[in-house]
């Protein structure tokens, strides 16, 4: 067996699973989960549609590299939506989501012969970016939020010889679970410590269609271009259709950016064997053509934070993102209690209301006795508007009981 195997840790739900394991939701209620970050809106019809007429094209083995037109399709929103012209050929490459990818892109960047090998990663963070380095060989070092900052990744944090180290740095913007962007003076920080230390960035930016103000969030490749760096060196942007296009179980989206990245990514993945079925190549042109489902998909998501924010805002310490479908809130103390106890408010909410949240320390390390997502937990606003409100009010009731409960 690989010894690496060993490192990897229990994936969150698996460990709330555990920890919510014997317990009996209340069965008065019907559940209600905010617990998975899974789209629940409907598909679009031109989705569909375009795999549909697609069925034909199964007789053929598809190339890694993907179709010309997929890729000029890509690079063609990428236009759009960020300004930024990309050479479809040498700096676009489909992928079977930004999940796989992100894990893969690890096993091409990271050299584990080096002594000390080290991925850099947010904390609270999205899970694969630790399994990635860690089956990679390397080790992992994470970077705390600010929660006075809008959750902005304190970089000060990390030494000289830890980025002296560092191969790779996975940033999440926006943030799962923060929903925080990250401005362009981060960026500019971040390109400057690359530069100085000559580590990879792999920019996760699967949520950049939901968001709540007037103007779309940054993207890395948006901000690398106003920095005068249009090389995109050492930066891979990794982008997703399922949320954008509520299509979790297509399995598509794409990395862009360093052509000297992608090309070692692209000789990886072919041996890897992760090329994209031609029907899913159709279906995801049809998708990155189309805003208008967007737009639409947007507004749902909108509607449905307007609605049970100021629900939710009495009771819980909670503000609406910059993007993404979470609320990352922060649960009250209980008599006696020096901070809230996110574990004990979930499977409370659970056993009493029969509404699943995600305990936000499932989704963080404790780094020098402090983990960044205790006190808080994640609600996923995935369902209809009726659903969420439903779970908002239980969460009210439920909580104003709770915060004056003995622990
Ligand atoms: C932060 C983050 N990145 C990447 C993904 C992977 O999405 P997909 O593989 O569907 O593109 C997710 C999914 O939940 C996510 O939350």
């Amino acid at each position: 067996m690989n010894p690496l195997l060993a490192r990897l840790h229990p994936y969150p739900f698996e460990r709330w699973r555990e920890l919510t394991q014997g317990l009996l939701p209340n069965p008065a209620l019907p559940a209600i989960s905010l617990g998975i970050g899974e789209p629940r809106h409907a598909t679009p019809a031109l989705i569909e549609e375009a795999l549909k007429a697609s069925l034909g094209g199964l007789a053929k083995y598809p190339a890694t590299l993907g179709e010309p037109a997929l890729r000029e399709a890509i690079a063609g929103w990428v236009l759009r939506r960020y300004g930024v012209a990309l050479d479809a050929a040498r700096q676009v490459l489909p992928v079977t989501g930004s999940r796989e990818a992100l894990f893969a892109f690890a096993q091409t960047v990271i050299d584990p012969t080096q002594p000390g090998a080290t991925v850099v990663c947010p904390n609270p963070f999205y899970q694969i970016y630790e399994g990635a380095a860690l089956l990679a060989g390397a080790q992992t070092a994470f970077v705390p939020g600010d929660p006075a900052r809008n959750f902005a990744a304190e970089w000060h944090r990390v030494d000289q010889a830890t980025w002296a180290r560092t191969q790779l740095l996975y940033v999440c913007s926006p943030g799962n679970p923060t929903g925080a962007v990250m401005p362009l003076d981060e960026w500019r920080r971040l390109f400057e410590l690359s530069d100085r230390h000559g580590f990879v960035i792999a920019s996760d930016e699967c949520y950049s269609e939901i968001f709540f103000g007037d103007e779309a969030p940054l993207g890395s490749l948006q901000a690398a271009k106003a920095l005068g760096r249009d090389d995109f060196r050492n930066l891979v942007a990794f982008t997703s259709l399922s949320k954008r296009s509520n299509v979790p179980g297509l399995r598509s989206g794409f990395v862009a950016g360093d052509a000297r990245l992608l090309k070692a990514f692209l000789l990886y993945r072919t041996y890897h064997g992760s090329a994209m079925s031609p029907l899913v190549q159709a279906a995801s042109i049809a998708a990155w053509n189309d805003e208008a489902h967007v737009q639409a998909n947007r507004a749902l998501y909108r509607a449905k934070f307007a609605a049970v924010l100021p629900l939710l805002a009495p009771v819980l310490d909670v503000a609406l993102p910059d993007a993404a479908f979470y609320l990352w809130a922060g649960v009250p103390a209980r008599p006696g209690e020096a901070a809230g106890d996110d574990v004990a408010y979930g499977r409370q909410l659970l056993a009493q209301y029969n509404v699943q949240v995600l305990p936000g320390s499932l989704l963080a390390r404790a780094v020098d006795g402090s983990n960044p997502g205790r006190g808080r937990v994640r609600l996923a606003l995935v369902a209809g508007v009726d659903e969420c409100l439903e779970a908002a009010r239980r969460i009210v009731d439920f909580t104003r009981s709770y915060r004056e409960s003995t622990p």
